[in-house]
Order: structure tokens, then C-alpha cells, then sequence
């Protein structure tokens, strides 16, 4: 798949940045290939070349009456597409203060940030959900989803959306469950052997939430136990958050960083953008807000998107009810989530609606967490929240 543009992007990202990528030392980094039955789109979408384009591509997204994804889907075909796929397999320190769990967590992270979202390289202890994660005794495998990060840049207008992420992720739990993460390693990448897994949580954020709804939905005999963060189908979802993130096109946004990326991928302006969409604080002291460092680093951090991959947030993927699934799911959502309650999502949300998805699940529960914004991770009280996450699947046997 599209090798020159992904060495490109590779190239421009391992020279320039070596340090803000450097792996920790409890996770091995790896690129895997994934071979998937992809659905190639012919989108009717304004084409993204440079910053102007991006604007004008918000502008037709966020209008109330604009077209959904269907009506903007004009043909589509089925071709195998092999995609590289990177990630960090993490254990859980094998030193015995730690009781090992028998269970996999596959992190999902959302859009504007790569699979750094789960490990914020500030305090680690305070900020890494991965940290939290290991030093609760599970095995986490936390990476890049197909156009974000370091793994491939496909084409943003046909390959590049929700339906062939489905896939990725679906083969990827396959594979994690088989024990065969060793056997689709990448030219060049190592991993000791890994053993199969009998327990996979999936953890979400935010559109890796949404992804996620759409493995159970669909697949959901793959997933024992779900949290899904950032994303609870409030009232007021998403209704202008195109524009409030302020996208820009990638390489013009920042030539060194991101001047290898195709077009049709974009990434907020500035962090004001950032700050607005993902932050929410009373005021510099507040402990449940957020640090200037905080603000500064996901500055620091943000990923671009393919214009393909927004777009089918609007209605490509089947997120209805999840007939196979049984295990136990938590919506963990920010109080104060600008992007999916337009501000507040304290009753902005309707639990009946949640249960509908579920039918067969053993829990479906919600919990708010208080004072933060929609980057829960990036928040002073992260930690908090991670205790409630992990308590929930202690609770529920993983
Ligand atoms: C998308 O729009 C078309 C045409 O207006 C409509 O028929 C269809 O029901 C819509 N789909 C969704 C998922 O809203
Ligand atoms: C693609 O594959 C799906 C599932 O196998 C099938 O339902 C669909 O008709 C195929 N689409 C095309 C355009 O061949
Ligand atoms: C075990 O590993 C953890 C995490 O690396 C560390 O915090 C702890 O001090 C270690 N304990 C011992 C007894 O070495
Ligand atoms: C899930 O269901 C599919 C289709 O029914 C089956 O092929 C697969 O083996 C099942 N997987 C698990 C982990 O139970
Ligand atoms: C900042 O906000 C917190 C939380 O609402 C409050 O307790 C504190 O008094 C405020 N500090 C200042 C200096 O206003
Ligand atoms: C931190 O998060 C936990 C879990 O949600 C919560 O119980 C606690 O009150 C929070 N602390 C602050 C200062 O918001």
C-alpha cells in the first residue's frame, strides 16, 4: 500500500521526531502488516490542498443540512489491501509487586492524536493511561491507526475512512487473541513471542470510541469488556466542531513535521484550536482542569487526520444494536466535553439509549468524569478517572 508516501511520512516523522516517539522502556515498538477485504469510496468531498481547502471543507461539513456520508458515497468496490500498522506491545512489570491479569487491553485513540493520547509523556504516574494500566496488571497493545501517527497514509478520499479501520482493528483482535502478533511482523520489526489471549477489553476515544462501537456492534463476540471515552450520543454532538478545531491542511500547518503527508489530511491551526476542543478548566489552580504544560504538549503531540476518516464519523459505520455482545461496557465521558455535548453533558444524554445498543451486555454504565474537558487524559485529575475505569473492570472480572 502506497509504500513512497509512507516512507515519506515515516521519514519526515523517525528523523524529526525521534524524541517525542522514542519508545518507553516496558513497551516494544513494532509495524505490523495487516491484510484486510477494503472497501475503496468514491466520496463526493471537497478536496483538501492546502489551507483554504480545509476551511471550505469545514464550512460543508458542519452546515446543518449538510449531505450525509451516504448520499456522498457515489460507488464503491472491495479490494485487498494489506495496510502497515504501528504499535507498542507494554507488560505489566514482571517483578511480582504486580499480579499479571490474563486479559489484553487494545487502546483506540480518537482524532487529532496518535496512540500518545494513552501514554501523555509528561508525569507518567499522573497522566499515562497505559502506566495506570500496567501497574493494574494488564498487557496493553496501544497503536496507530491506519492514517494517524506512523502507521501508512492512504489515499484520504477512498481508502482512508471508518469502514477499513473497522477491519484493521477486527484483524488486529484476531490476531492478539490467536497469539499470532509475531507472524504479520513488518519487514525489519522484532517481537518476542507473545502468547494468545483469552480476555480483550476494548478501550476507546472519543471517533477510536465510535470504531470501537461499530467492532461490538458488528463483531462482537471478539470483545469481552469495553470503555468507551469521549463519546456518549448526546444531544448536541459534534455540531460545529469542524470549524471549531480550526483544520488546516498538514503540510502547510507545519512543513517539517508533517510535510510528507498526501492530500486530504488535515490538523488543527494552532493550540487555541486544540485548547477549545479538548480543555476545560475554571481556572489555573482548578484541580480537575488542566496545566498550561498539559496544553502546551498536546500542542506538541497533535496528529493529522484524513478528511475521509471526519467524514465518516457522519453515519458510515453501524454503531445499532450489538447482537453478539455480552461482556460489561462503560461510556467514560468529560463533564465539560466541548466536541460531544457542546460544552456540558450533564443531562445531555439519554441512558434508555445507551442500554439500547447493548442488549445483551452484562452492564452498561455511564460515568461522568468531573471538571475535565473531552482530552480526559490530558487533564490534572487523569489518574482519577483511570482508577474508575480500572475498578469497573476489576468489577466486572477482567
Ligand atoms: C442520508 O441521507 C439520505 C438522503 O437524504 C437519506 O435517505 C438517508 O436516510 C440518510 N441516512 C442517514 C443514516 O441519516
Ligand atoms: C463488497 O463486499 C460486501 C461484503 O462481502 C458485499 O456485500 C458488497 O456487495 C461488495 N461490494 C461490491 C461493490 O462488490
Ligand atoms: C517492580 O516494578 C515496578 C514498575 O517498574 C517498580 O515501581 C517497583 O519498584 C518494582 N519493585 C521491585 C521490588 O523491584
Ligand atoms: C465469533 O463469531 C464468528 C462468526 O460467528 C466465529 O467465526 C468466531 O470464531 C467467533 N470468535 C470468537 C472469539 O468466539
Ligand atoms: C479555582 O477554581 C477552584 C475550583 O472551582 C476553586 O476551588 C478555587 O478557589 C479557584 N481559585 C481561584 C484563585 O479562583
Ligand atoms: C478526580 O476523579 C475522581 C474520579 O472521578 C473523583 O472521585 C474526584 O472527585 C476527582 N477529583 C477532583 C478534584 O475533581
Amino acid at each position: 500500500m502506497a509504500p513512497f508516501l509512507f516512507l515519506l511520512a515515516t521519514l519526515s516523522l523517525t528523523t524529526t521526531l525521534v524524541n517525542a516517539y522514542a519508545p518507553r522502556p516496558d513497551c516494544h515498538p513494532f509495524f505490523l502488516d495487516i491484510p484486510i477485504e477494503a472497501t475503496s469510496l468514491d466520496l463526493d468531498i471537497i478536496h483538501v490542498d492546502n489551507n483554504i481547502d480545509a476551511v471550505d471543507f469545514a464550512v460543508d461539513f458542519d452546515r446543518w443540512d449538510a449531505p450525509n456520508i451516504t448520499s456522498r458515497i457515489s460507488s464503491s468496490s472491495n479490494v485487498s489491501e494489506t495496510f502497515t500498522i504501528y504499535a507498542e506491545l507494554c507488560s505489566p512489570p514482571g517483578n511480582g509487586t504486580v499480579v499479571k491479569k490474563d486479559a489484553i487491553q487494545i487502546l483506540t485513540h480518537g482524532a487529532v492524536f496518535d496512540h500518545r493520547y494513552w501514554d501523555v509523556d509528561l508525569k507518567r504516574s499522573e497522566y499515562s493511561y497505559v502506566q495506570a494500566a500496567l501497574n493494574a496488571g494488564y498487557t496493553v497493545l496501544n497503536y496507530d491507526r491506519l492514517c494517524n501517527g506512523l502507521s501508512d497514509k492512504p489515499d484520504a478520499y477512498t481508502l482512508g475512512h471508518g469502514l477499513n479501520e473497522l477491519q484493521i482493528l477486527r484483524v488486529l483482535t484476531e490476531i492478539v487473541r490467536a497469539g499470532t502478533l509475531n507472524s504479520h511482523l513488518h519487514s525489519g520489526s522484532t517481537l518476542p513471542s507473545t502468547p494468545a489471549f483469552d480476555k480483550v477489553v476494548h478501550v476507546g476515544h472519543s471517533s477510536g470510541s465510535q470504531l470501537t462501537t461499530a467492532l461490538l456492534t458488528s463483531y462482537g463476540n471478539l470483545s469481552d469488556a469495553a470503555i468507551l471515552t469521549g463519546l456518549l450520543f448526546a444531544d448536541h454532538l459534534l455540531p460545529t466542531a469542524t470549524l471549531a478545531l480550526g483544520f488546516t491542511f498538514a503540510p502547510e500547518n507545519n512543513p517539517v513535521l508533517f510535510g510528507g503527508y498526501p492530500s486530504g489530511y488535515i490538523v488543527p491551526s494552532d493550540v487555541g484550536r486544540i485548547q477549545a476542543g479538548f480543555f476545560h478548566r475554571v481556572n489555573d489552580t482548578d484541580p480537575a482542569g488542566f496545566t498550561d504544560e498539559a496544553l502546551a504538549y498536546a500542542e506538541s503531540v497533535k496528529s493529522p487526520l484524513a478528511t475521509g476518516e471526519w467524514l465518516s464519523l457522519r453515519g458510515l459505520l453501524n454503531v445499532g444494536p450489538s447482537a453478539e455482545f455480552k461482556g460489561a461496557v462503560e461510556f467514560f465521558a468529560a463533564e465539560f466535553d466541548e466536541l460531544v455535548c457542546d460544552g456540558d453533558c450533564r443531562n445531555d444524554y439519554d441512558p434508555a439509549v445507551l442500554q439500547v445498543v447493548y442488549p445483551h451486555a452484562e452492564a452498561v454504565e455511564v460515568y461522568l468524569q468531573p471538571g475535565a474537558g473531552h482530552g480526559l487524559t490530558l487533564h490534572r485529575n487523569a489518574s482519577g478517572g483511570y482508577g474508575v475505569m480500572l475498578d469497573f473492570l476489576g468489577k466486572h472480572g477482567l
